[in-house]
């Protein structure tokens, strides 16, 4: 009902403005301002933790790209190797798993039949399984070793919005709590992380609140006939993130690329008009990832693309190659995308609203896939 959408037409419209108090409610009572985590409530123990080996990532869709940006996060804080693979290819594949690797299954709804039986096979094979997920008691938590739900509260739209921001909080708490318990020396660096996250929920207030050159971007972009993503580190799951979103809303062909690759073939798909969403990793401490990222930007920009270039505020060095230039506040590298998701989703719901599409139920999809 209209009172159930608080005033927004759809659910969808109404789950992005709450991302700022979802993400706050998944950091509530886990993050105390000295720094200190408590996650306790995992069930997993320090011990078992200390034990960790390996960590292999396994989920669908939105929650596979929460995978592909944990990895980066989680390697670089706790020097555990970690691989991120879709659910459905997983346990077809003869993984290695053995009790030291903590799989790590991440489902919004905690249902997805794929992710379910993928944690089936890995506990068969003795590893731990920790859940990530949305919805309390759900199947994949109860058949999971230990569960952190990300509590965003009920998501009705079917595309993953609240959820993803705030499975990527719980990957945060995750990382940087085996990195407190493995004694990781990292200097100040995981605490001022930990300060930053807490800061969140502000940081997408501010996002929120400049978001609306995007809306008229999407309008005038309602008759392209596809968009391209780029990216790099974590900026390269959120552009796949990007294109998923339009696919599943606006039904555009929409594809994503690691900025780096587009010399290895993709770059020959850029033509006159072709708009490119690209995002920029911040100028300070990534110097050279950024730079080299927009050489890019002016490589597809002097072969007719039209570029919309999601960078840091105060980064002017991206203003002369962006045809849209739409500004993120500058939080930590890996924290990035929790900001540079958002303009993503509006974008793609804003496209699709264009084209006359039902945002929350988008055609041919479920909110939660339980076949396998
Ligand atoms: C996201 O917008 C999609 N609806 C879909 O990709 C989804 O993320 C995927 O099916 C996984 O769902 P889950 O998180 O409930 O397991």
């Amino acid at each position: 009902s209209a009172a159930e959408k608080d005033g927004f037409d759809y659910f969808m419209l109404k789950e992005i403005v709450e991302q700022p108090k979802a993400v706050a409610d998944t950091l509530l009572g886990r993050v105390s301002a000295d720094g200190q985590l408590t996650l306790d409530e995992m069930r997993l123990t320090p011990a078992e933790l200390r034990s960790v080996e390996k960590i292999a990532i396994i989920a669908c869709g939105t929650s596979y790209h929460a995978g592909l940006i944990a990895k980066y996060a989680i390697e670089h804080w706790c020097r555990i190797p970690c691989e991120v693979e879709v659910a459905s290819e997983f346990r077809y594949r003869d993984p290695i798993l053995d009790q030291q690797t903590l799989v790590i299954a991440i489902s919004q709804s905690g249902e997805s039949m794929d992710t379910l039986m993928a944690v089936r096979y890995a506990r068969e094979q003795r590893a731990r399984v920790l859940a990530i997920c949305n919805v309390n008691g759900s199947t994949i938590p109860r058949e999971s070793d230990g569960v952190l739900y990300t509590h965003a509260g009920p998501e009705v739209g079917v595309a993953a919005t609240k959820t993803f921001l705030t499975q990527l909080a719980a990957c945060y708490l995750i990382g940087l709590y085996l990195a407190q318990v493995r004694g990781m020396k990292f200097g100040d660096e995981i605490n001022a992380v930990i300060a930053q996250l807490a800061t969140m929920p502000e940081q997408i207030e501010k996002v929120l609140d400049t978001v609306e050159p995007v809306r008229e971007l999407a309008h005038s972009l309602a008759d392209a006939d596809t968009v391209l993503f780029l990216g790099r580190h974590v900026g390269y799951p959120v552009a796949m993130e990007g294109a998923l979103k339009l696919k599943e809303l606006a039904y555009m062909h929409a594809e994503a690329f690691a900025a780096g690759e587009l010399k290895h073939g993709p770059i020959a798909l850029i033509e006159d008009g072709l708009p490119v969403v690209v995002v920029v990793p911040s100028p300070k401490g990534r110097s050279v990832l950024h730079d080299k990222i927009v050489s890019n930007i002016q490589e597809v920009r002097a072969r007719g693309a039209r570029t919309i270039v999601i960078a840091e505020e105060g980064d002017e060095s991206v203003r002369p190659y962006s045809d849209v230039l739409i500004e993120i506040p500058a939080v930590p590298t890996l924290l990035q995308p929790i900001v540079s998701t958002i303009p993503m989703q509006v974008f793609a719901c804003e496209l699709a609203l264009a084209k006359g599409n039902d945002v929350d139920q988008p055609r041919n999809l479920a909110k939660s896939v339980t076949v396998e």
